[in-house]
């Protein structure tokens, strides 16, 4: 017998099936890619292989197939703007990724508003919470879809999402994810960045169990903060009191 069906019957892979190759990476964010050819109308098509590519400097990639009506004005253009999706948003990403630029204006079935870009001429989506400008580096052949490589020349973001000191709560917005075909928000908020390895406080029984809000995840942080900048103090000041001590001591010894 074969070492592979062999293993197929051990106890190890019992609860599980073994499937051949596929795309299986999920959930994704599902993007609508706006994008341009001068004299015609703006388009949107949907798109799920997505993804940020690099941080410094900031990158982004999209995966399209060259029989898309879109990808001919992206190869030209070298431009497009990746738009953030909501829940408001979800009827039109599924639409614009359904229907075709050659066949329909999607701004117009979708009631979208043209936004002006800061950096690049490809209008972005007025309705996304974020607007993400790229400027095509490389597109890099793969088999059924072809890779955009991108870098990120400028970000739009919506003013409401912003808290007074400037911090985008994107959470806010309402995003949505695609999930093996199904489209989903995203439910409650679980941990902020790191959670999992600051000191224990008292919510985080409450963060583990999903049944935190913002607001409490954020006020632990604030204590954490506090506490950290209070011990920083306490040390400071014992140090300084050492260090008197000592210098006192040496006077003492100096003058006898
Ligand atoms: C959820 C979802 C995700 C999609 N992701 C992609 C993708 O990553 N790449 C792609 O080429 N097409 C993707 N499509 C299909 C295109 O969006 C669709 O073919 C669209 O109609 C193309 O528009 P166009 O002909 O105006 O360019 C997706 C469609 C949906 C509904």
């Amino acid at each position: 017998m074969n070492l592979q069906i062999l293993r197929l019957f051990t106890s190890e892979y019992m609860n599980k099936e073994v499937w051949k190759a596929g795309n299986m990476l999920y959930p994704l964010p599902v993007v609508m890619v706006s994008c341009k050819r001068e004299g015609e109308k703006p388009n949107i098509i949907t798109v799920a292989w997505a993804g940020t590519v690099c941080t410094n400097p900031p990158m982004v990639s999209i995966s399209v197939r060259p029989e898309r009506y879109s990808y001919d004005i992206l190869a030209e253009t070298k431009e497009f703007v990746i738009n953030l999706t909501t829940r408001d948003l979800a009827r039109a990403t599924d639409y614009c990724g359904v229907r075709s630029g050659r066949d329909v204006d999607k701004y117009k079935e979708m009631g979208l508003q043209v936004q002006e870009s800061s950096k690049i001429s490809a209008p972005g989506i007025k309705e996304s919470p974020v607007n993400i400008e790229c400027k095509l580096k490389e597109i890099i052949k793969l088999g059924s879809h072809d890779l955009f490589l991108a870098n990120v020349e400028a970000i739009q973001v919506d003013r409401s999402l912003l808290t007074e000191k400037g911090k985008l709560e994107l959470g806010r917005s309402n995003p949505i994810v695609y999930s093996h075909g199904e489209y989903y928000d995203l439910g409650n908020l679980i941990g902020t960045f790191g959670y999992s390895v600051k000191k224990s406080s008292k919510n985080s029984k409450q963060v583990e169990r999903g049944s935190v809000t913002r607001k409490t995840v954020e006020k632990s942080a604030a204590i954490e903060k506090t506490k950290h900048k209070e011990e920083y103090h306490s040390k400071r000041i014992k140090d300084k009191q050492k260090n008197n001590q000592k210098s006192n001591a040496k006077d003492r010894k100096s003058k006898t």
